[in-house]
């Protein structure tokens, strides 16, 4: 008997207002263990609001979300431990600009283990040391370039071992040099340490270069779902629109059309 594999997150028919207006209608979609998912749309498609669904900040309010198996927890101290499984990275790196390089990446440490400081600054050296910025350890955030600071946010976002990773546009800002180095940091620590990636994104081939699975928003509802390939190979319009970058077809570019019809 075939053993069934537990996605790592699971929405089915999600729906999401903000404002009392609906942003995402009917979002279904399964994320599976070690995958790596690129989540595609114009921006103000309801990306980021996605990835606040995930990390429990937004409620649906139809449909459910389930991570690791389970409902998102109601209660805060729960939803807390839940979250200490998820690694996020924010579009702005948030990184604390009086503490050094090293003080930034022990912070999760700090706050939510009581392990001993050299213990913590162990750990802290082998985040680090995975994104290739051990030499900055002592460095201040402001003498680091984007893609470093990036790289930084990337080790502190590690910090704790979440087993589940969520990008949101980590790209915004970067050269292609660094845009090259960031994806091929995700790719990777997404393979060598076993986790799960949800890439928030609108540079479409950079991150399709390396998904399994890839989303597309448009419209306030998912538009495609399946592979890298599925989606390059496909013909519907809306979908050619937004691969080959085109100004006009059926993605409104402006929010009002979606506003009417909500
Ligand atoms: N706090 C809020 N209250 C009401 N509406 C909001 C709020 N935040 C976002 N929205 C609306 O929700 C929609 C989706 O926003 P969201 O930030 O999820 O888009 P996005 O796809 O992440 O866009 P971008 O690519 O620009 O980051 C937008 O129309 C936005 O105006
Ligand atoms: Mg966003």
């Amino acid at each position: 008997m075939a053993s069934e594999v537990v996605p790592i997150v699971q929405l089915s028919g999600v729906r999401i207002e903000r404002g009392g207006r609906a942003i995402l209608r009917d979002v279904s979609l399964s994320v599976a263990p070690g995958s790596i998912t690129a989540v595609l749309g114009p921006s103000g498609c309801g990306k980021s609001t996605l990835l606040a669904a995930l990390t429990g900040e937004l409620r649906p309010v139809a449909g459910s979300v389930q991570l690791f198996g389970q409902a998102i927890p109601q209660r805060q101290r729960a939803l807390l431990e839940l979250r200490k499984r998820m690694g996020v990275l924010l579009q702005g790196n948030g990184l604390l600009t009086d503490l050094s390089v090293a003080e930034n990446v022990e912070l999760p440490l700090r706050t939510h283990t009581d392990l001993p400081p050299p213990l913590r600054q162990q750990l802290v050296r082998m985040k680090l040391n995975a994104v290739g910025l051990l030499a900055a350890a002592d460095a201040w955030p402001r003498e680091l370039s984007g893609g470093m600071a990036r790289r930084v946010a990337l080790a502190r976002a590690l910090a704790l071992d979440p087993p589940l990773m969520l990008y949101d546009e980590p790209l915004t800002g970067l050269d292609p040099i660094a845009t090259g180095v960031i994806m091929e940091l995700i790719a990777r620590l997404n393979h060598s340490l076993g986790l799960t990636s949800i890439i928030v994104s609108h540079h479409v081939h950079e991150t399709l270069a390396i998904c399994d699975q890839v989303i597309v928003l448009a419209n306030a509802g998912v538009v495609f779902a399946g592979t890298p390939a599925q989606l390059h190979a496909s013909t519907d319009p809306l979908l050619r629109q937004f691969l080959d970058g085109q100004p006009d077809g059926p993605i409104p570019f402006d929010a009002a059309p979606r506003a009417r019809s909500a």
